[in-house]
Order: structure tokens, then sequence, then C-alpha cells
């Protein structure tokens, strides 16, 4: 077997066993809207011991968080690209509250793991573990305007049965606004941990500034991972990273995953990764129900995003 197919039976054999009209519930801690299989783990979750040298990716959900998580391992393995095929992206890098028994959950699977490590997580800052904060870890923050992310959510759970089924549109944009949704409010998510930079190992990135001037942010990246990038790797990991080729990538595209638990015939995972995309969706009315919204949860903070390139 190769290493891939190895890795796609591996995942096949990891597939939960689903009713095909059921999703997983959703729980809820603290206000914020989470796996019940998560809720279930809180505690466990809570206790988490972070080291010093951990570096922990953190975004809300579909900012870019597998494509800075290729990023980040192309650097750390010096884009040695046989090794960044060692597995799926989502398996390198243990995705802290992620909970799915019988299967080892995000904390056994960080636990595991050799020191360095790398790990993800979609938390708002309040729910982080506090041995984060304690250990003094470097985060690694990517945030993606509001209104692409929700688009992009939205896609992403008519997709994915893990999550609950979006319904339709309109609904699903009321939902994302009330922030009822996995993971809570974004407004609420990105002001949070724009806020802890000031006072933490934290880089800031932009999804926007990712996709306008790539070399720009992954030596920016390189830089807060206290690593040199000569041109010549530079221009590699640039390569290799973009959508178009993370798209044909196995072992970033998720088509490793089972169809009980993603159909990419309904929308793949690798879906447009574009700026502006959030015009295809919004109606002109909705644009100013969001904007008007926006503007009073936003308030107060200077945190801007740029929404079309
Ligand atoms: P779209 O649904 O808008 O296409 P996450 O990894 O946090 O779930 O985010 C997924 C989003 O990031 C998807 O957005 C996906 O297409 C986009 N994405 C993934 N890799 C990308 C890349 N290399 N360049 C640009 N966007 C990328």
């Amino acid at each position: 077997m190769t290493s891939l197919q190895d890795a796609m039976a591996k995942e096949q054999s990891n597939a939960p066993m689903l009713e095909t009209e059921g999703r997983p519930a959703l729980g809820e801690v603290d206000g914020v809207l989470l796996a019940q299989a998560t809720c279930n783990e809180w505690p466990r979750i809570q206790r988490f011991q972070a080291r010093p040298d951990d570096l922990l990716i953190c975004t809300y959900p579909k900012a870019g968080t597998t494509w800075i998580q290729e990023i980040v391992d192309m650097i750390q393995q010096e884009g040695d690209l046989e090794k960044c095929q060692r597995a799926p992206v989502h398996r390198r890098h243990p995705f802290i509250e992620w909970a799915r028994p019988p299967q080892p959950s995000g904390v056994e699977q960080a636990e595991a793991m050799p020191p360095p490590r790398t790990l993800k997580t979609h938390l708002p800052v309040q729910l982080l573990p506090p041995s984060f904060w304690e250990q003094r870890c470097k985060f690694l923050y990517v945030a993606r305007n509001a209104k692409d992310c929700m688009v992009s959510y939205y896609h992403f759970q008519r997709m994915n049965k893990m999550v609950p089924d979006p319904g339709p549109w309109p609904e699903y944009f009321e939902k994302f606004m009330a922030g009822k949704v996995g993971w809570g409010s974004w407004h609420a998510h990105v002001k949070g941990w724009w806020k802890a930079k000031d006072t933490h190992r934290l880089l800031f990135l932009f999804y926007e500034d990712m996709k306008q001037d790539p070399k720009r942010e992954i030596e920016n990246v390189a830089r807060f991972l206290g690593k040199n990038l000569d041109q010549a790797l530079l221009e590699k990991i640039v390569y290799h990273t973009s959508f178009d080729v993370m798209k044909d990538n196995p072992m970033a595209n998720r088509t490793g995953v089972p169809l009980s638990v993603m159909d990419q015939s309904i929308s793949p995972f690798m879906r447009k990764g574009t700026v502006g995309d959030w015009k295809n969706h919004f109606t002109v009315a909705q644009n100013e129900r969001f904007d008007e919204d926006y503007e009073k949860k936003m308030a107060g903070s200077n945190l801007t995003f740029c929404m079309e390139l």
C-alpha cells in the first residue's frame, strides 16, 4: 500500500457509525455552541497541559485553517514535500477540542505527540484551556472577513454530516449573525483574539492579506517561527500552498474523508478560495442588515477587514 492509500484506509476505518439522516447534536459551553461530544469532554479539555514550546494555530471555522496549517508544516519541514505528505493535514496537527468517541480525542492525540507540538483550535479566547496562557505559548491566528466566512461555513455545513444542517441560506444568515453556529459568534471570536495579541506571543494574520501577497505573509510566519527562508524555498512554499495546488493535494483536500462524513459532490472542501464570494450570496437587503449589525458589534474595535480585493 502507498502511504496515501494507507492514510485513506485509516480515514475509512476511523469513520464513525452514522445514521444516514442524523447529524450529531450541538451543546453549549458558557453560551458558545460546540459539538455535544466536545461538551462531554469539556473538563478534560480545560485541564489540557500546554508546553512552552507548543505552537497553537487558532481560527474561527472556515477562516483558512487548512491553508495556514499547510504553510506552517511546509516551513517546519523546510519544504520537504514527502514529509508534508506523511498524513492528511487535519491529522498532522491535533485539534484540541475535537472529540468523536471511540476515536482518540484531540487532547489524547496532542498528549501522544512528541514536542515541539503544533496544535489547532477554533476556540474563542475565553474558552481556551488556561495552560496555553500560563505557558506563554506562541499563537498564530488567521482572521477572515465575516461575510466570506459565513458563506464558506454555510457550504461546509451542507456537505459535512458531522455538523448541523445549515437549512436554507436566509435562515443560516440569521443564525450566523446571531452567533448561533458552532464555536459561537464570529465578532466575539475575532475581537477576543485581536485583543490577546497585545499581551501574548501572537501573530495575527488576515486571509485577505495572504491572498493578496502570499510571499510576504509566508515570510512573516517564518520569521515568527524563527526560520529563515531563502528565495527558492519561499517560492516553493508559495507554489505548494496556493489554492490550485492544495485543491489537488489529497493530503490537504479531504478527499480521504469518507462520503458518510463529507460529501464533496454537494460542495468541495476546497471550494473557491477567493475573497468576495459573499457578493454571490448576500442580497442587497441582507448586506444592509449585516452592515448595520456589524457596526454595532464591532464598535470600539480598531480591527478592520478587507471584504474584496
Ligand atoms: P471557501 O469555502 O470560501 O472556498 P478552513 O480550512 O478554516 O476550513 O477554511 C476553508 C476555506 O479556506 C475554504 O474557503 C477553502 O477553499 C479555503 N482555502 C483552503 N486552502 C486555501 C488556499 N491555499 N488558498 C486560499 N483559500 C484556501
